[in-house]
């Protein structure tokens, strides 16, 4: 019997110009540069050797789940979904579709809640909707005095945190809990409550870009009719688990901060109600001290 011919090694040369194509025709706006962070996750090779070591043939398994990879992202499957991490403030988070994407912005959350915190001898903190964990694990990493209760509503988010805050080696400082907002916590239990709500309007998800829309989680995104059903609700609860000048630390959602800071200056229960900008200029984090 004679054997079937075996199909010709590909060279990592050959691969790299076949999946930066598969993107460019996905319309992967970073072609290149996303398929040499793939095919260095996928394959036992450095950066260097990607330009330096072309010649080189990848073996087929390697080169199957280099394939897989690349395809995924070319569905548009967020890149940090495929890779499995997204770095925030210098930690490796890991993330999978449970959970959101951490954004660059959600790290000015993190540095208002340490900046909030600076007066406090052993602060406790509450972090609502923590997702992947990124804002409850930042926190407790540098602010070392600090305890930190993180709730979700959606138990498997709390399972990819929980393995994130193991990982950062903070866990005997975080506490996890399935709840509704704040569930059943005491009054008066927190120095700060920081939360990135979902915020976008609900007709707005299906016209957002196809990572986002068709991967990352909706109960991460919808925030109602308008995108401010959370904050109508967090500015509700929130006053009576603070303890007095404590803060509440808001994340907002694009054009969101005037309607949202008026909506806390309507009542009593805030000393101070101010914002700050993101990079980009736009007024990103809502600060309110409690009265
Ligand atoms: C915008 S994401 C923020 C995730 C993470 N904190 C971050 O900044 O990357 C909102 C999170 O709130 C959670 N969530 C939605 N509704 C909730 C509710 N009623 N109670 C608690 N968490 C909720 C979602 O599951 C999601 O993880």
């Amino acid at each position: 019997m004679v054997a079937p011919p075996e199909a010709p090694l590909l060279s990592l040369r050959a691969l790299r110009e076949q999946a930066c194509l598969i993107l460019t025709e996905a319309g992967i706006e970073n072609p290149q540069q996303e398929s040499d962070w793939l095919l260095i996750a996928a394959l036992p090779v450095k950066r260097h050797a990607l330009t330096l070591d072309g010649d080189q043939h990848v073996p087929p398994s390697e080169l199957e789940r280099a394939m897989e990879m690349v395809n995924r992202r070319a569905r548009r499957e967020p890149l940090q979904y495929v890779l499995g991490t997204q770095e925030f403030r210098s930690l490796e988070i890991a993330v999978t579709p449970d959970v959101l994407i951490p954004r660059p912005e959600t790290e000015l959350l993190v540095e208002e809640a340490l900046q909030s915190l600076l007066d406090v001898r052993n602060p406790v903190v509450a972090d609502v909707g923590t997702g992947s964990g990124c804002v409850a694990i930042s926190i407790a990493k540098e602010c070392p005095r600090s305890t930190v209760a993180a709730t979700d509503i959606s138990r498997p988010a709390l399972g990819v945190a929980r393995a994130n805050a193991i990982s950062a080696g903070v866990c005997s400082r975080v506490r996890f809990f399935q709840a509704d907002l704040l569930g059943a916590f005491a009054r008066g239990a927190f120095h700060a409550i920081v939360c990135n709500p979902p915020y976008i309007p609900s007709e707005e998800i299906d016209r957002l870009q196809p990572e986002v829309s068709r991967y990352e989680p909706r109960q991460a995104l919808n925030g109602g009719e308008d995108g401010l059903a959370y904050y109508r609700r967090l500015l509700a609860d929130t006053p009576s688990r603070l303890r007095h000048g404590g803060h509440l630390i808001l994340e907002l959602g694009y054009l969101q901060a005037q309607i949202v800071k008026n909506m806390a200056a309507s009542t009593e229960d805030w000393s101070s109600v101010l914002c700050r900008k993101d990079a980009a200029g736009i007024e990103r984090i809502l600060v309110a001290r409690r009265a």
